[in-house]
């Protein structure tokens, strides 16, 4: 069994500590922030169906394989990936898979930062009453300030990313296990609060209507890429890090259960954080479609207008950066876990040269939203450019990949051994990781190109 072989980083304490930096992990700026928006640019509640349907059909058996391999293995998916292939024979060249993944997190962590450095700025300006008794044209007013100062962005992205490298340094089983066991429950609640306003906000049946009444027609194939992308990116796969975190876990733990959890807690704070924040688009004659800035421009009228509006407020964006700080943490440490194991430097040293260079790309992105917005690639500009190289190509790619190594090159008795899931469970994995899900993001690709 797995329990032979342990990490070189160290292990979970348990399943539990396990479950709550994975759900760490998958839950963050992807749910409150990127899904929201997306949603609104993409016409809503067609494109939240074929999200919900990818993360089913596709990130859900893709996670339960990624968890697997990252258990066998023991090591930086690099690494991992290659000792999984020598295992069941075949092409060492899987390896790049690692690889792909590693410079993923990289790219993701770059923008991931600056837009964890709004979350921040946000909660000084609740904390100054900045919200109190505002109206839509104030909010927005707000939100341009912080886009047209690269100073102030820069101040707050610098700082998380020095936070996010102090929590890796130190490892990831320390306070940082213990804080999560509680702040999840905690922005679970807020979510739940900031709804039960949304109700009472007049717009309340518009904003439900909007989410959950699909109109097809809405979505063209570069929609549906982008919210299988979504998936992928909102459980965090594709690139590893679920894999790093499943490298760290002890044998005997029922990964297929773990990941129903992890799936279901990503999908219900992404859903919440959507019934929040339409009904407050719609009551206050907002644009769905206003992008990146849409829940800066949103969620403050309802803080200054509720009871308690301050207290929440203030609380809502603490919480909303610690959930991005446990998913950034998770970004950098396969690039970390690596540098130890083949550069053999200590860990200290692997974050500050990591954490350094991805500062330095992150400073690009806080121009690509004032002084450098009109440089564009492809009708991009940089932010937006890195955000659909990783999240529409790479990570889906990554996630193809580690369908096929897990569904094709392994040797199905290890797989069996690994996951020991009741049979008829594991048939339907099987199916679903070697056609459903394969086959899926290829043919997404195929209609992207327009060859579909
Ligand atoms: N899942 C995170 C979110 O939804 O905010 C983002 C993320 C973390 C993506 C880690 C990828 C990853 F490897
Ligand atoms: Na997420």
């Amino acid at each position: 069994m797995s329990d032979k072989t342990r990490s070189i980083h160290g292990e979970w304490s348990s399943r539990f500590a396990f479950i709550l930096a994975a759900t760490g992990s998958a839950v963050g700026l992807g749910n409150i922030w990127k899904f929201p928006y997306i949603t609104g640019q993409n016409g809503g509640g067609a494109f939240v169906m074929v999200y919900l349907a990818c993360v089913a059909a596709i990130g859900v058996p893709i996670m339960i394989a990624e968890i697997m391999l990252g258990r066998r293995g023991r090591q930086s998916p690099i690494n991992t990936m290659q000792r999984l292939s020598v295992e069941a024979g075949a092409d060492p060249r899987w390896h790049y898979l690692g690889w792909l993944g590693m410079i993923a997190g990289f790219l993701i962590l770059a923008y991931y930062s600056v837009i964890a450095g709004w979350a921040m700025a946000y909660i000084f300006k609740a904390f100054f009453g900045g919200f109190f008794g505002t109206d839509a044209g104030e909010v927005k007013a707000m939100f341009d300030g912080l886009m047209a100062s690269p100073l102030q962005q820069l101040f707050w992205h610098t700082l998380f990313m020095f936070i996010t490298m102090q929590v890796v340094m130190r490892g990831v089983q320390g306070g940082l296990e213990k804080a999560v066991r509680f702040l999840m429950p905690a922005l679970f609640v807020i979510l739940m609060i900031l709804v039960a306003y949304a109700m009472s906000s007049g717009a309340y049946e518009r904003g439900i209507d909007f989410l959950f009444s699909p109109d097809f027609s809405k979505i063209d194939a570069d929609a549906v890429l982008t919210a299988m992308g979504h998936a992928f990116f909102t459980l965090s796969l594709g690139m590893g890090a679920i894999m790093v975190y499943g490298s760290y876990l002890p044998g005997h733990v029922s990964i297929a259960k773990t990941t129903f959890f992890i799936a279901g807690a990503d999908t219900i704070v992404a859903l919440l954080a959507g019934i929040a924040i339409f009904p407050l688009v719609f009551a206050n004659n907002l644009e769905a479609a206003a992008g990146p800035g849409l829940i800066f421009q949103t969620l403050p009228l309802a803080f200054g207008h509720m009871g308690g509006g301050w207290l929440f407020g203030v609380l809502f964006f603490v919480l909303l950066f610690f959930a991005a700080l446990t998913s950034s943490i998770s970004l950098i440490e396969p690039t970390v876990a690596w540098l130890v194991e083949n550069k053999n430097i200590e860990r200290r040293r692997a974050c500050i040269w990591s954490g350094s260079a991805c500062w330095a790309l992150g400073v690009a992105v806080v121009f690509s939203f004032n002084i450098w917005s009109g440089h564009k690639w492809f009708d991009k500009n940089l932010f937006e450019l890195l955000d659909y190289l990783t999240a529409n190509l790479m990570l889906p790619i990554g996630g193809l990949c580690i369908a096929l190594f897990a569904g094709w090159t392994m040797r199905q008795a290890d797989t069996e051994q690994e996951l020991e899931m009741p049979a008829q469970g594991f048939q339907v994995w099987q199916v679903l990781i070697k056609y459903v899900a394969p086959a899926s993001v290829f043919l997404v690709f195929l209609h992207v190109l327009g060859v579909l």
